[in-house]
C-alpha cells in the first residue's frame, strides 16, 4: 500500500497519481483491481449511492458504513475518507473525537475536509494527533448553499489570489495533498507548482498533480447527467440495464432456470419420500 510520503514522491517525480472514488465492496474491489493509486470515500456517495440532491444528509454513520466495505474490497489501497457535512466546524477536540472513530472504526487511512478558513487549526492539530489530513478547495460542495450553486470557482484575480493563499496554508498547516475542485485550468496549475504536497484535479485541468473522479461518472453507473470534466469511459448502466431486461424476459418466458441452474434428488431418495 503507498503512503503519505509516497504520494510526495509521485510529485517529486513527476508521476501522475490516479485518485478514485469508491462507496462500497465491490466499487473497491474494482478501484484496486485497476490500481489506483488512492481511494476516496467521498461524500458524494450521499448523491451518486444514496440519492440524495446534495452532500450535505450524508452523516459521520454514513461515512463508517461505507468505508468499512471499502476497506474489505481494498485492503491494499490508501484509503480517504471524507468528512462529512458540518462534521469538523465545532472545537478541535469534537474534530479530532470524530476522525478518531471514523478511523478506528473504518479502517480508513486519512480524512479529507473542504476549504481552509475556520478549520485550519483543525488540519494541524488532526496531524499532529497522526491523523493525515487532506485538503479539498475551490468548488466544496458541502458550502453548496453558500456559494449559491456548483460554480468554477476562483475565476476573478481576486479569487484566485484567495485560492492560492488557502492552499498554501493547507499545506502549513500539515496537509499531505489537496484536492482542487473546478478551478481554471491557469490557476490549478499554478497552486500544482507553488506547492511541494501533490494536487489532485477534478474539473481543475491537466496540471495538477493527479486527477480524482467519481466511480459513477466514470463507469456510467446510475448518473443521468455528468459535468463538463468528466469522461465516462463505459457504461454500467448499459451492460446491467440489457443483462436485467433478459432475466426478466427469460424467467416470464420460462427459459431460466434451466436444467444446469437446479438441484436434484436422487431417484432412490424420491421413492423413501413418495413410496
Ligand atoms: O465526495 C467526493 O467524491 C469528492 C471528490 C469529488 C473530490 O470530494
Ligand atoms: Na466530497
Amino acid at each position: 500500500m503507498k503512503q503519505t510520503t509516497d504520494f510526495l514522491k509521485m510529485k517529486k517525480n513527476g508521476e501522475a497519481i490516479a485518485m478514485i472514488t469508491a462507496y462500497d465492496y465491490p466499487s473497491a474491489k474494482h478501484a484496486e483491481q485497476a490500481e489506483a493509486d488512492v481511494i476516496l470515500v467521498g461524500d458524494s456517495l450521499g448523491m451518486v449511492v444514496l440519492g440524495y440532491d446534495s452532500t450535505i444528509p450524508v452523516t459521520v454513520e454514513d461515512m463508517i458504513h461505507h468505508t468499512k466495505a471499502v476497506k474489505r474490497g481494498a485492503k491494499d489501497t490508501f484509503t480517504i475518507v471524507d468528512l462529512p457535512f458540518a462534521s469538523y466546524h465545532l472545537s478541535i477536540r469534537d474534530t479530532i473525537m470524530t476522525s478518531t472513530k471514523i478511523m478506528q472504526e473504518s479502517g480508513a487511512n486519512a480524512v479529507k475536509l473542504e476549504g481552509a478558513d475556520g478549520v485550519l487549526g483543525h488540519i494541524k492539530a488532526l496531524t499532529q494527533a497522526g491523523i493525515p489530513v487532506c485538503s479539498h478547495l475551490g468548488l466544496t460542495p458541502q458550502s453548496v448553499g453558500v456559494l449559491g450553486g456548483y460554480k468554477v470557482q476562483g475565476k476573478s484575480a481576486e479569487a484566485a489570489g484567495k485560492l492560492i493563499e488557502d492552499a498554501k496554508k493547507c499545506e502549513e498547516a500539515g496537509a499531505f495533498m489537496i484536492v482542487l475542485e473546478c478551478v481554471p485550468k491557469q490557476l490549478a496549475t499554478k497552486i500544482s507548482s507553488l506547492l511541494s504536497i501533490p494536487t489532485i484535479g477534478i474539473g481543475a485541468g491537466d496540471g495538477t498533480d493527479g486527477q480524482v473522479l467519481v466511480y459513477h461518472d466514470v463507469a456510467g453507473y446510475g448518473v443521468e447527467r455528468v459535468a463538463k470534466f468528466v469522461k465516462q469511459y463505459c457504461s454500467i448502466d448499459g451492460i446491467a440495464v440489457e443483462g436485467l431486461k433478459q432475466y426478466v424476459a427469460e424467467v416470464k418466458s420460462r427459459e431460466f432456470p434451466a436444467e444446469k441452474h437446479s438441484y436434484t434428488m436422487a431417484e432412490e431418495e424420491l421413492q423413501t419420500l413418495y413410496g
